[in-house]
């Protein structure tokens, strides 16, 4: 990809468009506006309070990253979404039971005013709940040009100037990639034809990229990640990127294995175990939900650890992972982590992780990073899959035939080189030898 010869400077509304408005959703707004009353501060979120630094260590160049890259201010977001139930966004935020009253009540006109266009939702993807607020159609098809009304509407009753999707709907039931999902013309007759492998986030992608709206999936679902939308990302000149939001457990998973192999510390295995009890947990309760979840967490140790470059070390190493719903919890999930490790000669060692953590506290602040820094990259002319944003995603999406990159600090660095490249800055290697001449 040529780099970006000018960025287009961030004029107007950015108009964010979600669908699912559940915890996730109504966590990031309502955050987002008590950070623009000055009631709090947007803690977790890199766009905001992260630095970048510029030129050698000795220079003293580290300006915000909002200062040194055009990003939107808070100021010009303005949201919509599409949910299954009817809640408006303070309704929904209430029943998710994250924020708590008081903090909601600060925000409830804001929140009041958001309701959930209809949604284009099929139980066979998503087989434990059910909802009133869904649009209805011959085929996937109309359902698909459907979003893409909607989206234009939104478009000009919000008089945002551009627009991002973030996906935060419900994990759906278990897809493979397969024939109707390798070219855009056949994932058009697929739609109309009412294919069985046509999941619902499909159609939100593709409304979105065929509207020439940057999309991000915060969920495991294929959703974008098919060679069709791939395809159309291309065509229309759209960034998108996915997938699944990476928070409590895999996040520290990404940084404790690296840490093992730097130190060529061996492996035989790692137990994750999570309770958690908001809807997401009961969506995942469902085997085929689940299956998609799974797959997305158990990626992650093969490709850090490389156990065919270290066979003696990860060969042979165990990895589980278990969701199990547990109302009491609400969305303060609880993941635990049993990790047998061995050291020099062999000799066994544990690590015991107990992370209390919140999903969606930890969740919110990356919806707002994704679809800032999206509509960075959309403005900058850089289009198709953003590999530079896998920071922020369990199974980071990639071009055909590269593996992922899941280490949290060589993403980081990838991200932050890729925005001094944006803005024609020197990468930094961190070799540092001209400090020593
Ligand atoms: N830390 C986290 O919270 C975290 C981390 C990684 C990924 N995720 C993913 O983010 C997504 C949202 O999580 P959440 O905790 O907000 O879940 P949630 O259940 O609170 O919200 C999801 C919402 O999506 C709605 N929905 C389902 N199918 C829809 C459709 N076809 N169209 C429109 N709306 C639809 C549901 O009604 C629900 O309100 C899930 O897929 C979850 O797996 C969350």
């Amino acid at each position: 990809m040529e780099k970006p010869s000018k960025i287009a400077p961030a004029k107007g509304k950015l108009g964010i468009l979600l669908p699912g408005m559940g915890a996730v959703s109504t966590t990031f707004m309502a955050g987002v506006e008590l950070v623009r009353k000055g009631k709090s501060q947007p803690v977790g979120s890199l766009t905001q309070m992260g630095t970048i630094r510029l030129g050698k260590r000795t220079d003293a160049r580290s300006p915000l990253i909002k200062k040194f890259v055009p990003l939107a201010e808070l100021s010009d977001l303005t949201f919509g979404g599409w949910d299954i139930f009817k809640d408006n966004a303070y309704q929904s935020a209430a029943k998710a039971g994250v924020l708590n009253p008081q903090d909601l009540e600060k925000v409830k006109p804001f929140l009041s005013t958001i309701k959930p266009m209809k949604a284009a939702f099929d139980r066979d993807f998503v087989k434990l709940i059910d909802g009133p607020n869904i649009k209805k159609g011959k085929n996937k098809y109309e359902l698909a040009l459907q979003i893409k009304e909607d989206i234009a509407n939104f478009r000009k009753t919000s008089r945002a100037s551009r627009l991002v999707t973030c996906w935060c709907g419900s994990t759906e039931s278990f897809v493979k990639p397969e024939d109707v999902h390798s070219t855009p013309e056949k994932f058009v007759e697929a739609m109309q034809s009412n294919h069985p492998a046509i999941a619902p986030s499909m159609l939100y992608a593709w409304a979105s990229v065929t509207s020439g709206v940057p999309y991000a999936n915060g969920s495991p679902n294929l959703s974008v990640d098919i060679p069709a939308i791939q395809q159309l990302a291309h065509d229309h000149n759209v960034a998108i990127c996915g997938k699944d939001f990476k928070t409590g457990q895999t996040l520290l998973k990404t940084v404790l294995a690296p840490a093992f192999k730097a130190r060529m510390l061996g492996l035989d295995g790692w137990f994750s175990t999570n309770i958690l009890g908001n809807r997401d947990g009961e969506v995942l309760e469902d085997p085929g939900s689940f299956k998609t979840k799974e797959e997305s967490k158990l990626s992650v140790l093969e490709y850090i650890l490389q156990p065919q470059l270290y066979p003696q070390l990860y060969g042979k190493m165990h990895h589980k992972v278990r969701i199990n719903y547990y109302p009491p919890r609400g969305d303060n999930k609880e993941g635990w982590d049993n990790i047998d490790i061995f050291g020099w000669l062999g000799y066994p060692m544990q690590i015991k992780v107990d992370f209390l953590c919140r999903d969606s506290i930890l969740a919110a602040p990356i919806v707002l990073d994704l679809v800032l820094f999206l509509d960075l990259a959309q403005r900058a002319g850089m289009r198709g899959i953003q590999e530079w944003l896998s920071f922020y995603f369990k199974s980071p999406m990639t071009a055909p035939g590269l593996y992922p990159e899941h280490d949290l600090f060589i993403q980081s660095m990838k991200l932050k080189n890729t925005l001094r490249w944006m803005k024609g800055e020197d990468l930094i290697t961190h070799l540092g030898q001209e400090y020593y001449d």
